[in-house]
């Protein structure tokens, strides 16, 4: 791999300032400082050190965010703030994306990746990687409302769910998890349901809980056993 490309994927440096950080004689690959940044590395074998730092070489990233409400799940947009602006700059790297998306006013977990084949893994129904919702709602949860939502719930305009394990947690409070990620799946599904969801946040994906330590808007990297929870699971 050329070693600016190396620093732009792995860094929180673009393409340009990894050039630039390269001619300024600030990395070294080995023993040796490089100054041309198209030089051939293979960061798997070698030590890449950028200001005496050495590189932590990560194919992929995985991150775990607390989405505090009010930002969307989208890498860019002009108007309102994204998770992406949440993740610090230790933390980020170019071609991360969220895997799946929760409403803006959703709160919890939002997993943060660039590898595309795990995100579209974890998201597909077909392997039944559930998440978990905790929703608040403006009625009291009845047991014929939480039928209604097991069975496979018909909605408003005659999409079918799945089948969803959910239960009542209090009064006004259900616990939900669903393999599927329709659009606003959980207010619709209450709604064609009889109640209305007046919050939502997401708690597990997989057997992976969110991690209760982090406050709302943090990140941190998801834990290798994690990792390999949510990797086994898809297959
Ligand atoms: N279901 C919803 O209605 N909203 C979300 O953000 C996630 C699931």
């Amino acid at each position: 791999m050329r070693l600016d490309k190396l620093l732009g994927s792995q860094t929180d440096l673009s393409r340009k300032e990894a050039r630039q950080v390269i001619k300024d004689g600030l990395v070294q690959v080995g023993d040796s400082v490089i100054r041309d940044p198209g030089f051939s590395v293979d960061p798997e074998q070698e030590t890449v050190t950028v200001a005496g730092t050495p590189l932590a070489y990560k194919e992929y990233l995985y991150l775990m965010l607390n989405k505090p409400e009010g930002c969307i799940s989208a890498t860019e947009d002009h108007t309102q703030k994204t998770v992406l602006e949440l993740v610090p700059p230790e933390l980020y790297r170019d071609g991360l994306f969220p895997a799946g998306r929760l409403d803006a006013d959703t709160t919890g977990f939002v997993l943060l990746t660039d590898d595309g084949a795990f995100a579209h893994d974890i998201l597909s129904p077909k392997h039944h990687v559930q998440k978990t919702y905790i929703a608040t709602l403006a009625e009291p949860v009845t047991e014929e409302c939480l039928e209604k939502v097991r069975g496979g719930i018909e909605l408003k305009d005659g999409t079918v769910c799945l089948p969803a394990d959910v239960r009542a947690l209090s009064e006004r409070e259900a616990e939900l998890k669903l393999v599927e990620g329709k659009y606003h799946q959980v207010k619709r599904m209450f709604a064609a349901a009889g109640n209305r969801v007046v919050a939502l946040r997401r708690t597990a994906i997989g057997d992976v809980p969110l991690d209760p330590s982090l406050a709302p808007g943090e990140c941190r990297e998801l834990r290798k056993e994690e990792l390999s929870v949510l990797q086994n699971r898809q297959k």
